[in-house]
């Protein structure tokens, strides 16, 4: 890493790096309910998209299919009781992660402020190996747009299903969508959304070993 390195999200959101403590430990990084809620995510989302594969085969939108062998459930039914069983987790869990995040700031905290020139800046400096990784207690520019962005669509991704699911009882938000038609194509963009996060998020969290380990030991 450069030593010019920089990270305009840490020096906007003014928090302090973290630092061995007295006794030679350090600061818990990620705090156990953020931990908990998600890695339960992450197992709930896996579930939702592998099903969801098996459910788009039995009609899909476009012309091609998801291969069986990354697909859950084995066929219609069997994928339909997989996804309707995880959906409950993940709307629960996203709910607790949703009224904690605010309930205690962290949303404030670590995804404010956010700007288009923060972003550009930081994106400016990753692309030429300057965004630096070492204080893992701030989020830069572009993990806070990720980050929210990435909740925005889990948030939208859960209320289309939610219209598709029951479009006759809840038909004021199946005609917010502009209809089931469209709340498919939703569901299914913001599934495609996801997944192309999930790849550059996991890529991410092995390239930077130790942002992995405080998501797994707090520190
Ligand atoms: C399954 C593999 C996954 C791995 C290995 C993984 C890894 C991580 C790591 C290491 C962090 C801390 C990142 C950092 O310091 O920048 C993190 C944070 C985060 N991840 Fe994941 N993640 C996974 C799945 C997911 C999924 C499926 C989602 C949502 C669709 C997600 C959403 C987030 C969010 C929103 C944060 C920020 C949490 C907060 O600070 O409140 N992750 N992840």
């Amino acid at each position: 890493m450069s030593s010019t390195t920089v990270n305009s999200g840490d020096e906007r959101s003014g928090m302090r790096p973290v630092a061995p403590d007295a006794s030679g430990s350090r600061k818990v990084l990620q705090p156990a309910w953020v931990r908990i809620v998600h890695w339960v995510n992450a197992v709930a989302i896996v579930i939702m998209i592998m099903s969801g594969w098996q459910i788009y085969n039995a009609s899909p939108l476009f012309p091609f299919a998801f291969p069986r062998s990354i697909t859950l459930g084995g066929w219609l039914a069997g994928a339909l009781l997989w996804h309707f069983a995880a959906m409950w987790l993940l709307m629960v869990n996203g709910l607790v992660y949703l009224v904690l995040g605010f309930a205690t700031g962290r949303f404030r905290r670590k995804l404010l402020p956010l700007s288009a020139r923060g972003v550009i800046g930081d994106t400016k400096a990753a692309l030429t190996g300057k965004l630096s990784h070492d204080d893992l207690s701030t989020y830069n520019q572009i993990q806070k747009l990720l980050y929210g962005g990435i909740i925005v669509v889990g948030i939208l991704i859960v209320l289309s299903g939610l219209s598709i699911w029951k479009p006759v009882q809840l038909q004021y938000l199946t005609a917010l969508f502009g209809g089931y038609d469209i709340a498919r194509y939703v569901h299914f963009a913001c599934m495609a959304l996801i997944v192309g996060f999930l790849i550059v998020h996991v890529a991410l969290a092995l390239l930077v070993p130790k942002s992995l380990r405080a998501m797994i030991i707090g520190r």
